[in-house]
């Protein structure tokens, strides 16, 4: 066989695994991989941010699919409508709760941790997470703005993770656990006027893979897997936009999460739609990119204007 012939060989064979992967993750696999995390008495989910969009249609999902359910959120009475509306879906289930503003600089980790210490917890989802839409230059957010958006995007994830990691290792060393991370198309490419979102994002678009490698350091001492979500458009209370096949409803979104829970993948884009938009992105020349990113800039703080003006 020639040299051209070999590489033509080789070329064909890398698409063609590319496309039978494609196939089997979105197509043939089983979307039972969740009942992997519910071995062992009364599984507990905790999701975070789980008050509205995304992270309550996860709660609902999961406490439907037989999950004891963990909801948070920042604000009491919404809260408590979300346990009331989630516990009705099924009448044998436990739906605990807490508050915690996310962009607080004096969340007491280890108090919430310790709150839940007894229950076995199997899924962690760390879901909270978005950025202020102000159309303002960087340097005229005030630095406690900045810091608001790292803690709510990066930092509670990390601290609270870190807080529970003890107590789910020692659960993982009889059953699996999963913790996992929503992240976002942003976490690849830069969006402007949303930079410590965006920059926020790729911290955590990192964090799984690196926490994973450190829990295998030591062998036989932790069995925790980690998981990072490549999150496109989905509608939800943030982004209000009509759902479609680039934009699925939360619902949608999330039954396509847990679809995704024990395929053994650290990096997942859970939705079909997502998966193609995100090849036609990385295929394109970075100059028509630039202006993408500049229009999804733009259609974002037109949604906000419009919100702002029917409150
Ligand atoms: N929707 C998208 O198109 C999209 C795209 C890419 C990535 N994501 C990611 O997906 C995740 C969920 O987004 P979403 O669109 O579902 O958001 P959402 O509908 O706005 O819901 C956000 C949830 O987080 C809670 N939350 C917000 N700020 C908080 C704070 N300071 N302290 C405590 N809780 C707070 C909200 O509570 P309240 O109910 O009190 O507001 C709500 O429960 C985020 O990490 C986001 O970055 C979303």
């Amino acid at each position: 066989m020639d040299f051209f012939a070999l590489l033509g060989t080789v070329i064909s064979l890398y698409y063609l695994l590319k496309l039978a992967d494609f196939v089997w993750f979105y197509f043939l696999r089983p979307s039972d991989g969740y009942k992997k995390y519910q071995r062992g008495p009364q599984s507990y989910a905790l999701i975070t941010g789980s008050t509205d969009g995304i992270g309550k249609s996860l709660a609902k999902d999961l406490y439907r699919k037989g999950f004891n359910v963990i909801v948070h959120g920042r604000d009491e009475k919404k809260l408590k409508a979300t346990v009331d509306e989630i516990k009705a879906l099924r009448e044998d289930g436990i739906v605990e709760s807490f508050i915690a503003d996310v962009t607080s600089s004096s969340i007491d980790y280890a108090d919430i941790a310790k709150r839940f210490d007894d229950l076995n917890i199997t899924l962690l989802i760390n879901n909270v997470g978005g950025t202020y839409l102000e159309s303002k230059r960087f340097e005229e957010w005030s630095e406690n703005d900045h810091l608001s958006v790292i803690r709510w995007n990066a930092l509670f994830p990390t601290l609270l993770t870190r807080a529970f990691l003890p107590s789910l290792r020692k659960t993982s060393l009889s059953h699996p656990v999963l913790i996992v991370f929503n992240g976002s198309f942003s976490a690849e490419f830069a969006i402007p006027r949303i930079p410590l979102y965006t920059a926020s994002k790729a911290f955590v678009h990192r964090l799984p893979s690196s926490l994973s490698a450190d829990e295998r350091f030591i062998a036989g001492q932790s069995n925790i897997e980690f998981m990072y979500l490549h999150t496109g458009s989905v509608q939800s209370n943030t982004i209000t936009e009509p759902a479609d096949f680039s934009r699925p409803t939360s619902d949608d979104y999330a039954a396509h999460i847990v679809k995704a829970f024990g395929s053994g993948r650290e990096e997942v884009v859970p939705y079909i739609g997502h998966r193609i938009g995100l090849t036609i992105i990385h295929s394109l020349p970075s100059f028509i990119l630039r202006g993408a990113l500049k229009g999804e800039a733009n259609k974002l703080f037109i949604m906000e204007a419009k919100k702002s003006k029917k409150e």
